[in-house]
C-alpha cells in the first residue's frame, strides 16, 4: 500500500540502529506524504498485502525507537506506577507485532489476524496520554522538578506524543481502509484523510462541541463569528479546503475553543454587556493555510506565554479522572499536544496575546499537500546527548525573581 506514497528517510536515520531483545531493526522510518496517500488511493490501488508488509516492519521500528528513549528518563520517574504501566503496554504491543515478522501475507489468516491485532493495540494505547500525564504529576509531587529534569521531560513528551500520533495515524489508515470500521458518513475519505476537508466546517463542529462542554461549567458560552479569506487568485469565493486529517484539525480547534471560552467566561461572566464574541478567521495563501481563533478573555502576559506550552502548566484545578463530565481545562496538555498535531504535518501553532485584552491563537497548516509530510522524532546520538548534558548557564542577564507588583510601588499623589 505505502510503497508509492512513502519516502525513505535514510539520511535522517542512517546511524539509527535499534537493538531490542536480540532483535535488530534498522530503525529506518518511512515518512508519509499526505498528497501521495491521496493520489495513490484515488487510483483504487489500495492493497492490503502491501500495507501489511510495510506496517509489520514500520510499526515495531517506531515502537522500539520510543521505548529506547523512555529508558533515558530519570530512574525515579521510570519507577512511577503509571509510567511502568505505559512501558508494559508498549512492550506487549511490540511483541504482538513481532509475531508477524515472518508470516507471509499469503498465509490464510495473516491479514485478518494482523487487522485484529492492530485494533487491540490501538485500544490498549487509548489511555497513554492521561496515564503518562499522571506519572509526571506523581513524580513532580514527590520529587519536584529542577530546570534540567523539567526541560528533559518536556523534550521527551513532545517526542513521545508525536511518535504516538504517527503510530495511531498508520494504524487508523490500515483499519479504516481494510477493516469493517468504514465511516458511511464520509465515503470520500481516504482512511482518515479528507481530500477536500472544508476547514470552516471543522471550525464550526469544534466550536459546537466545545460550547456543549463550556455550558456544563458556566451559564453561557460566547458566540462565534467565522470569516474566510482566500488570498490566492484561484476561486476566491470557494470555501477553503485542504487535504488533511479532519480529526487532527478538530482536536486542535476544540482545545483552542475550550481555552478561549474559559478565559472569556472567567473575565466577563455575569457582566451586563454579556460575553464578547470569539472570532475565527480561515485564510489561504500560497504557502500557508491559517486558522486564527481570537478571544477577548483578558490575555496572558508575555513573560508567561512560553510556559503555557509546558505539559504540567495549567491555571485551572486538576480535574478528577473519575468525573463523568468532560473537563474544560486543568491538565495543561491542551496547547502542547495541539501544537504537536500542527507540527506533525509541518505546520505550527502559536499564541499572540495582549495582556488585559485577549488572545489570538493561530494554527498554521501547509497550503500544499505535497509539503505536508510527517515530522518524526529520531532516536540517535543527538537525542541521547540531549538527555545526558546538564542545563547550560544562562548567557544573558536574567532577573532571578518574579517581577514586583507595580501597583505597590506607584507614586503617592
Ligand atoms: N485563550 C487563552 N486566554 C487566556 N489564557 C489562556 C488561553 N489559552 C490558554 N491559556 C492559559 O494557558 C494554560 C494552559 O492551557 P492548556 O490548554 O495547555 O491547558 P489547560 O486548558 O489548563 O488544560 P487542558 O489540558 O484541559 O487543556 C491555561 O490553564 C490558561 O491559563
Ligand atoms: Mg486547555
Amino acid at each position: 500500500m505505502f510503497s508509492v506514497q512513502i519516502v525513505n528517510a535514510t539520511n535522517l536515520v542512517n546511524k539509527n540502529f535499534v537493538h531490542f531483545k536480540k532483535k535488530i531493526f534498522t530503525g529506518r522510518f518511512c515518512l508519509i506524504f499526505l498528497k501521495k496517500c491521496f493520489f495513490f488511493f484515488c487510483r483504487d490501488n489500495a492493497c492490503e498485502k502491501t500495507s501489511y508488509m510495510f506496517l509489520r516492519k514500520e510499526l515495531p521500528v517506531r515502537l522500539a525507537n520510543t521505548m529506547r528513549e523512555v529508558n533515558l528518563l530519570p530512574d525515579k520517574l521510570l519507577s512511577q506506577p503509571s509510567v511502568k504501566l505505559v512501558q508494559k503496554w508498549y512492550m506487549q504491543s511490540f511483541f504482538e507485532l513481532l509475531e508477524f515478522e515472518n508470516r507471509k501475507p499469503d498465509d490464510p489468516h495473516a491479514l485478518n489476524d494482523f487487522l485484529e491485532t492492530l485494533i487491540e493495540i490501538r485500544n490498549r494505547h487509548n489511555d497513554v496520554v492521561p496515564t503518562m500525564a499522571q506519572g509526571v504529576i506523581e513524580y513532580k509531587e514527590k520529587f519536584g522538578f529542577d530546570p534540567f529534569v523539567s526541560s528533559n521531560i518536556q523534550y521527551f513528551l513532545d517526542r513521545f506524543y508525536t511518535n504516538r500520533i504517527s503510530f495511531r495515524m498508520l494504524i487508523n489508515q490500515h483499519t479504516l481502509l481494510f477493516g469493517n470500521d468504514i465511516n458511511p458518513a464520509h465515503p470520500k475519505h481516504i482512511g482518515s484523510i479528507d481530500p477536500n476537508c472544508n476547514v470552516a466546517e471543522v471550525v464550526t463542529d469544534a466550536y459546537e462541541t466545545a460550547k456543549m462542554v463550556c455550558e456544563q461549567y458556566y451559564s453561557a458560552a460566547p458566540e462565534l463569528k467565522i470569516e474566510e479569506f482566500n488570498g490566492t487568485s484561484k476561486a476566491p469565493q470557494k470555501p477553503i479546503q485542504a487535504v488533511y486529517v479532519p480529526s487532527h484539525l478538530f482536536h486542535m480547534l476544540f482545545e483552542l475553543f475550550k481555552n478561549a471560552m474559559r478565559a472569556t467566561n472567567e473575565l466577563h461572566e455575569g457582566s451586563k454587556e454579556g460575553l464578547p464574541l470569539i472570532k475565527a478567521k480561515v485564510t489561504l495563501g500560497k504557502e500557508d493555510l491559517s486558522v486564527k481563533i481570537s478571544d477577548r478573555g483578558g490575555g496572558v502576559a508575555l513573560r508567561k506565554i512560553d510556559r503555557l506550552f509546558n505539559y504540567t502548566y495549567s491555571t485551572a484545578p486538576t480535574p478528577s479522572l473519575d468525573s463523568k463530565r468532560v473537563p474544560l481545562a486543568g491538565f495543561g496538555h491542551g496547547l502542547p499536544i495541539s501544537r504537536l498535531y500542527a507540527r506533525y504535518f509541518q505546520g505550527d501553532l502559536k499564541l499572540y496575546s495582549m495582556e488585559g485584552v485577549g488572545t489570538d491563537a493561530v494554527i498554521y497548516l501547509k497550503a500544499l499537500s505535497s509539503e505536508s509530510f510527517e515530522r518524526l522524532p529520531v532516536f540517535n546520538k543527538s537525542a541521547w546527548r540531549h538527555y545526558q548534558g546538564g542545563p547550560g548557564a544562562d548567557d544573558w542577564s536574567n532577573p532571578s525573581k518574579e517581577p514586583r507588583d507595580a501597583s505597590k510601588y506607584k507614586a503617592k499623589r
